[in-house]
């Protein structure tokens, strides 16, 4: 594989690692927004307890359980569902950014495509019955896919932040699963960039504002 990039196999090799197994889930779907825009694929991340926005899954200890079945018990707290994850479904293994983990953690990256009336499952699952709804997760969100006239959609999504290797994860997959093409994913994440710099400029003028007024409050 690709320099820093790692197999299921050579990634379980790592001496003193500690693992992490997180997974996209998506489905195709022929539904349009304001029956116009094709939303194509519906892509699940979730708004995690530290306000970054990632997949769901989770730590897990492969000499107590297998990579998968970890994942599964992870997807059962945090989406509600026990979905069956297979190594097949497991895309590439990287090490997370030191800010992710005090300790070597090696971040397992997996793909399970689904029907629609599964997706719409999780997402129900997510809501009511999840453990972990509230708590570690805030919420489950579908990533736009689609760019509109403005340039508006998944630039702005992408202009979010992300936990770890998440927005690469998800840009490399959009790539490979050819949901955008590398033309789109240029200009959105160009676009994002530029938001970026207006959303850098709006917090130092809030930030700004609460200076002046922390007497107020
Ligand atoms: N890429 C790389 N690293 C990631 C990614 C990703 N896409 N997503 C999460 N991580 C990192 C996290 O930063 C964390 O260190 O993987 C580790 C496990 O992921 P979580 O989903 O946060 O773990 P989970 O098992 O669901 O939660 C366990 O983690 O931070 C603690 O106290 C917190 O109880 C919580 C615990
Ligand atoms: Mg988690």
């Amino acid at each position: 594989m690709a320099s820093g990039q790692f197999t299921r196999e050579e990634a379980l090799l790592c001496q003193g690692c500690r693992h992490g197994c997180h997974v996209m889930l998506y489905a195709d779907t022929k539904s349009r927004l304001w029956g116009r825009t094709p939303i194509r694929h519906i892509i699940l991340m979730q708004m995690r307890y530290d306000g970054l926005l990632g997949f769901p899954g989770g730590l897990v200890d492969p000499k107590k359980e297998t990579l998968e079945e970890g994942l599964s018990r992870e997807l059962l707290e945090e989406v509600g569902v026990a979905l069956p994850i297979y190594e097949e479904d497991h895309v590439v293994a990287n090490y997370a950014p030191a800010s992710c983990s005090k300790s070597l953690l090696m971040a397992h990256f997996y793909v399970k495509k689904l029907e629609e009336e599964q997706i719409r499952e999780v997402e129900r699952a997510a809501a009511s019955t999840a453990a972990d709804h509230g708590q570690e997760v805030l919420g489950m969100v579908r990533v736009p896919i689609h760019t509109m006239r403005t340039g508006a959609g998944l630039s702005y999504f992408l202009s979010h932040t992300f936990i770890g290797n998440a927005r690469s994860q998800l840009v490399h997959t959009l790539l490979r699963l050819n949901m955008v093409t590398p033309e789109e994913l240029h200009k959105a994440l160009t676009h994002s960039l530029k938001e970026h710099t207006r959303t850098a400029e709006d917090l130092k003028a809030t930030l700004t504002m609460i200076e002046t007024k922390r007497d107020q409050y």
